[in-house]
């Protein structure tokens, strides 16, 4: 395999869907080997019978980011399988409308909703760099990527939970990329804006006018203009590149 991850092994988390399939898709094709893990194992597979009827080599997994025992897992089976772990593109996330009533206001969100976001948007993603961190100590190097939102850059009304989740990965990619710019490490974040996927369909076909109101470019982006980006990130060809948010918004935060 030739390409800019040729030799390498990853990680992709939420691989069954929208961004994380795309980025999965992506990698393998620029010659890294990817194990693909989803909390629907159903849809990693998937990921990985495109992957692999591509000339692709993958593996499937599956696994909740929120539960630490399945996090240390999915990188113990990476690694078991592919020897190492290179790069690691922490993505799988949840929207506000998976922990609790649509269009709710600070004082109307209950601490529950608040909790449940933060267990899978921001502890899956301190957990997943945690363990694969380790790995990457061990072997003298590595690249992650997390997936933050322009919600972590500015506000959102009716999503406090999604908000708070999104700025705090922004917060702890800078905070790793400081901790480990001498381990040869590199920690980013990518900051997209909105993105056609399952998760943002119910939206889209309630508010798609209004929502692009504040779009300059007045259209939904595609997974493949985020995976084409987070590849690069995750490869030597951004080697000077840490700490960094990577907004990919069609221009929503120039505006
Ligand atoms: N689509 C957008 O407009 C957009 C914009 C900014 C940021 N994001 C972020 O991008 C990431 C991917 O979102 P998407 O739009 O591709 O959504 P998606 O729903 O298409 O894919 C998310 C995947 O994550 C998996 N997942 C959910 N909870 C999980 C858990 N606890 N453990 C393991 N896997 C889990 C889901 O099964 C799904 O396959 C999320 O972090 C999301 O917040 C999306």
């Amino acid at each position: 395999m030739t390409g800019i991850l040729a030799g390498k092994a990853g990680l992709v988390t939420g691989g069954g869907s929208g961004l994380g399939r795309a980025t999965a898709l992506a990698m393998a094709r620029e010659g890294a080997r990817v194990a693909v893990a989803d909390i629907t194992e159903e849809a990693a597979a998937s990921t990985v019978a495109l992957i692999n009827a591509s000339g692709g080599q993958a593996i499937g997994l599956g696994g909740n980011v929120a539960v630490e025992a399945d996090v240390a897992g999915m990188v113990a089976r990476t690694v078991a399988a592919f020897g190492r772990i290179d790069c690691a593109y922490n993505n799988a996330g949840i929207s506000p409308r998976n922990v609790g009533p649509v269009g709710q206001r600070t004082h109307e969100m209950s601490r529950q909703s608040f909790d449940d976001m933060l267990a899978v948007n921001l502890t899956g993603v301190f957990m997943c760099m945690k363990y694969e961190i380790i790995e990457m100590l061990k072997q003298g190097g590595g690249a992650i990527v997390n997936t933050a939102s322009i919600a972590g850059l500015v506000g959102l009304p009716t999503a406090t939970n999604y908000v708070a989740s999104k700025h705090g990965v922004v917060g702890i990619t800078k905070t790793a990329a400081m901790e480990y710019a001498q381990d040869n490490i590199r920690v980013n974040c990518v900051n997209p804006g909105y993105i056609k996927t399952p998760m943002t369909d119910p939206t889209m076909a309630a508010r798609f006018d209004l929502l692009m109101e504040k779009v300059p470019m007045k259209r939904l982006g595609v997974p493949e203009e985020i995976a084409e980006a987070v590849v690069w990130m995750l490869s030597d060809k951004a080697s000077f590149m840490t700490g960094a948010s990577h907004i990919i918004d069609g221009g929503y935060y120039a505006a």
